[in-house]
């Protein structure tokens, strides 16, 4: 495989556990205790430019699968290659860059976001930690962090919950891009918003995947987000990947079950367009 086509993220048989229970007994037998499979060898390739969409119900370990790419969750076994080296070996400094280079962005911005401190002063004191290229002239970093987010420039002015939650989310993604990621993890990034509101943010993340070339991982419980932004789709089930493919192919033919299950209970999922690919 050559460099340029080589999966700017490869995911292999990643584990995780958690313990659920651990008795007196367990401790003086030694015994782990009570554990449960949240993540079970989980597998998965993510290309440069591509928008991958994680489905599945709640509790199927999307979230637990996502944190762990970036070591918010210790894996238990697995790889993970990012840009050709396990995340699972770097150490301080090398982590640190790891999650700079991977960002996330969460359902609550509130989560990632200082809400005493101005949009501008959180955008600038992002790049700034990460000596992002032109972070030294803060108005015109801002300016260019908030019109890729199709913010105005008066946006550097608010606080948080002066703004919208659409808003806010986009304050929050801007925040992640004042680092210079290559890869966005978005979990349930527009789930809490109006269908409306949903729309516009996934053309937002169409538009910095064109624009940036970022590679995102789209975790979504609703299968009607997945549909309008991702190339291909990974359905999880209880810890597995049980189908992974393009999202035209899963959606109108879909191979397990459970997808078939999960699509019944979706019955409207908007139609993904006929060309959409890895850009
Ligand atoms: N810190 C933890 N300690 C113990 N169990 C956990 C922990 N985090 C997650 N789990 C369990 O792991 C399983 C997977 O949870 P996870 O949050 O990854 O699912 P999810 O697919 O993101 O669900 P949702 O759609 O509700 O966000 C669940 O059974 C959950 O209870
Ligand atoms: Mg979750």
């Amino acid at each position: 495989m050559s460099p340029d086509t080589a999966p700017i993220l490869s995911v292999s048989e990643v584990v995780k556990r958690f313990v659920l229970r651990r008795t007196l007994g367990d401790r003086l037998a030694r015994r782990p205790g009570l554990t449960q499979t949240a993540v079970d060898h989980v597998s998965f390739e993510l290309a440069h430019g591509e928008i991958l969409g994680l489905a599945g119900g709640s509790g199927s370990g999307k979230t637990t699968l996502a944190r762990m790419l970036i070591r918010l969750v210790e894996p238990d076994e697995g790889r993970i290659i990012f840009r050709g080296s396990d995340v699972r070996d770097a150490g301080g400094r090398g982590l640190r860059e790891v999650r700079r280079q991977m960002q996330m962005v969460f359902q609550d911005p509130y989560s990632s976001l200082n809400p005493r401190m101005r949009v501008g002063a959180a955008i600038l004191e992002a790049g700034r930690v990460h000596h992002q290229p032109g972070a030294e002239n803060g108005t015109s970093f801002v300016e260019r962090i908030l019109d890729l987010v199709r913010l105005p420039a008066s946006a550097a002015q608010r606080r948080p919950q002066e703004l919208s939650g659409g808003q806010r989310q986009r304050v929050a993604i801007a925040r992640a891009l004042a680092v210079g990621p290559e890869v966005l993890i978005a979990d349930e990034a527009v789930s809490a918003l109006d269908v409306s509101i949903q729309t516009q943010l996934l053309n937002l993340f169409l538009d910095l995947r064109d624009e940036l070339g970022l590679s995102i991982i789209f975790v979504a419980h609703q299968l009607s987000v997945i549909a309008e932004v991702a190339d291909r789709v990974a359905i999880m089930h209880e810890g597995r990947i049980v189908e992974i493919g393009s999202t035209v192919d899963v959606f109108h033919h879909p191979t397990h079950d459970y997808t078939r299950a999960l699509l019944a209970a979706h019955p409207h999922p908007r139609p993904p367009a006929p060309t959409g690919g890895v850009a």
